[in-house]
């Protein structure tokens, strides 16, 4: 028998109102700090540790990613989200039953260019059974892909003792490293589920990430979603003062190592590690300008494209740049002699 027995028996139990979850305000929240994170997810080969029913493979779907590869060890759980899938006539998600607290190496699913771990960790009963899930997730990543994963705000927070915004936390007990309790999701009716967030995590300490050479770590911003832009700033007061949870985004150092990976293998290429140029378009343009800005003193590259983008003007609706014409650049650039400088209305592609 597992030692995930009882979480498996309760998440298979409740797996159908499970999904309900995106309609609580902190699901609604969440949902629009994923699709900031995730970005344009064009194409791209995705893989969602402890996945579940599915609800952030299909978010993945929608923004673009050719498939998705769910690991999960509650069968209920991917039932439910196999039924949506077939509903929706797509056969996009592949689903593997499976104990990420071990390693899946046997499993031999490859490398892919996201991958997700979203309310996993929190399944994590000791530091050393954390370590192994970031294991699995790190051998999964390939050079110049990234993870994207939600992670639990402090249990013992104001905001889990209310339920105010659709979860509450109960039965608190210490355990070594972290905490044992029981989530409430106040869905109707409202279902429980065990956890044991580890302190490491919640209290968003990036040590677990550095050990895993993952050392930039962004955390996406509550002010960025349309739901605390546009809600009651009075209703929200009580989680932004110590939120329930966050969605951190671990991109810059894995293209960072994609590029580690050209310069050292691109001459078996017939390539010029000392004449290379990073080049990217829209969201890639901004993450082009972030990698500049990350490592100026060994860019690896000797020049940068940018085409129509910088970190001033990130993926999302939003233009959030004082310039958007580009005035800086063309200044710069005629300032450094760069002839034929376009005029800076000209450069808004
Ligand atoms: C809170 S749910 C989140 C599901 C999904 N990631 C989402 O955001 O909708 C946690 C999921 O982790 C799975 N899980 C917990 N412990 C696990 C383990 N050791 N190995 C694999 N999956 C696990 C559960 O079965 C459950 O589906």
């Amino acid at each position: 028998m597992s030692d995930y027995q009882a979480v498996i028996n309760e998440y298979n139990e409740q797996a159908s109102s499970y999904t309900d979850y995106t309609s609580l305000p902190c699901g609604v929240l969440e949902t629009q700090l994923m699709t900031n994170a995730l970005g344009n997810c064009e194409g791209l080969k995705v893989l969602d540790l402890g996945g579940g029913s599915g609800l952030r493979a299909r978010q993945v779907i929608e923004l673009g990613a050719s498939s998705v590869d769910v690991v999960d060890l509650s069968p209920e759980m991917m039932r439910v989200g196999k039924d949506i899938e077939e509903s929706l006539g797509r056969n996009k998600i592949k689903w593997v039953e499976a104990d990420l607290s071990q390693s899946i190496q046997h499993l031999q699913l490859g490398e892919y260019d996201l991958v997700m771990a979203n309310w996993l960790f929190d399944h994590a009963t000791s530091e050393k059974v954390l370590e192994k899930m970031w294991e699995n997730v790190v051998t999964h990543i390939k050079p110049g892909g990234r993870f994207v994963g939600v992670r639990s705000g402090d249990p013992r927070s104001l905001v889990f003792s209310t339920g105010k915004y659709g979860i509450s936390y109960k039965d608190l007990e210490d355990i070594p490293g972290g905490i044992k309790l029981r989530y409430v999701m106040h869905v109707e009716p409202p279902i429980e589920f065990e956890g044991t967030p580890m302190e490491i995590m919640y209290s968003g300490s990036t040590k677990m990430h550095e050990k895993f050479g993952l050392e930039d770590v962004r955390t996406e911003r509550y002010e960025d979603t349309e739901i605390i832009k546009n809600g009651d700033p009075d209703y929200w007061k009580m989680f932004l003062d110590n939120p329930g949870m966050a969605v951190n985004n671990l991109g810059i150092l894995y293209q960072r190592m994609g590029l580690e990976w050209a310069r050292d293998n691109i001459a078996a290429f017939g390539g010029d590690p000392n004449r290379m140029v990073l080049w990217g378009q829209s969201s890639g343009a901004a993450l082009t300008d972030a990698q500049n800005l990350a490592f100026p003193d060994d860019p690896i590259v000797q020049g940068l494209i940018q085409q129509s983008g910088s970190v001033l003007v990130p993926v999302g609706e939003e233009l959030v740049t004082e310039d958007p014409t580009h005035s800086n650049f063309t200044l710069v650039a005629r300032g450094a002699g760069v002839p034929h400088t376009r005029a800076p209305s000209s450069l808004n592609a």
